[in-house]
């Protein structure tokens, strides 16, 4: 059973690492230098899962989390030295998923970062197969993947009985829709948005926290190959700013909600897109 000291809501966990979710920042060890993830995981860091963390904004967010002194766990499609590999278009795979990430972890994850994601086109004159697997396989890897991890997450913690954070990477699609080839992704991000508010509502008693990013285009490969297809720089004018986001802006609103929001904010969505759809 874990030590707990109600009246400053802070928790040992089992393997001794304290928790203080409910009411802020996560103290951080001072990790300098070029631990492995066993070194850290032994010097109690937080464990922080980051799903699609190969490339693009999830590889910038590993790379922040890990300068903060976390002990990350990355995540692709395929395994390749540290990296986790699991297919997240196959229905078993985020819980297998899970269970190498906790088995790497010695038994304990603090944070789950919610990133991987797909952005395929599915024109609505495509057959009616074609375009129903299209909806399905998108759906499954951007939303049905984040529930099932976020479900697991959210059972370990109250397993556990501390507190923890997840951390959405939806997309300004949530609010403002997408392309008339992409229902599915908007469809999906929304999904996401209700799916963190939920979370954020049901749980913040219990210490488990709920934070979304929404970032509107992003330079990575995802967003390289839909800007070349839709005009390239003709685009850029409907951003105010004038520019696409780098990942590494993204990935410091991730560290934040992660390691520092205070835990009033939780059940909060950040927009991040240059004042390209501002609500
Ligand atoms: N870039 C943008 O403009 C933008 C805007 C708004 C929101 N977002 C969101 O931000 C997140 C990251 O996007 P990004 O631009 O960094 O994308 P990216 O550069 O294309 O990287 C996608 C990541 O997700 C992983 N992934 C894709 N399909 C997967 C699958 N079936 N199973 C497991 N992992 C899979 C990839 O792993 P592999 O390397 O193994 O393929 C990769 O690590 C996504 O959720 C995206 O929707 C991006």
């Amino acid at each position: 059973m874990p030590v707990e000291h109600e009246a400053s809501a802070i928790r040992i966990s089992p393997n001794g690492r304290v928790c203080n979710y409910r009411d802020g920042a996560i103290p951080l060890p001072l990790l300098h230098g070029p631990y492995s993830l066993v070194e850290r995981v032994m010097m109690q860091a937080p464990v922080i899962l980051v799903t699609g963390s190969t490339r693009g904004i999830g590889a910038a967010l590993a790379e922040a989390l890990g300068a903060r002194g976390a002990a990350v766990i990355r995540h692709g499609r395929k395994e390749a030295p540290g990296v986790v590999g699991a297919d997240l278009g196959e229905p078993a795979s985020a819980e297998m998923l899970w269970e190498q990430a906790l088995e790497m972890a010695g038994g304990a994850i603090d944070i789950l970062v919610n990133n991987a994601g797909l952005f395929a086109a599915n024109p609505i004159d495509a057959s009616d197969i074609a375009w129903l697997d299209g909806w399905e396989e998108t759906l499954r890897i951007n939303l049905t993947s984040a529930a099932q991890l976020s479900r697991l997450a959210v059972r370990h913690w109250q397993a556990r009985g501390v507190g923890g954070r997840i951390v959405h990477v939806a997309s300004r699609a949530a609010y403002r829709g997408d392309s008339p080839a992409h229902w599915h992704y908007a469809a999906a991000k929304g999904g996401m948005i209700a799916m963190h508010k939920t979370i954020a509502r049901g749980y913040a008693a219990q210490g488990i926290l709920s934070f979304a990013v929404t970032p509107g285009f992003t330079n990575t490969d995802m967003a390289g190959d839909y800007l070349a297809s839709r005009g390239g720089p003709g685009l850029l004018a409907d951003i105010p700013l004038g520019r696409v986001a780098s990942p590494e802006e993204i990935a410091a609103i991730g560290v934040f909600c992660a390691l520092d929001a205070p835990a009033s904010m939780t059940g909060a969505v950040i927009d991040a897109n240059g004042a390209s759809f501002v609500r």
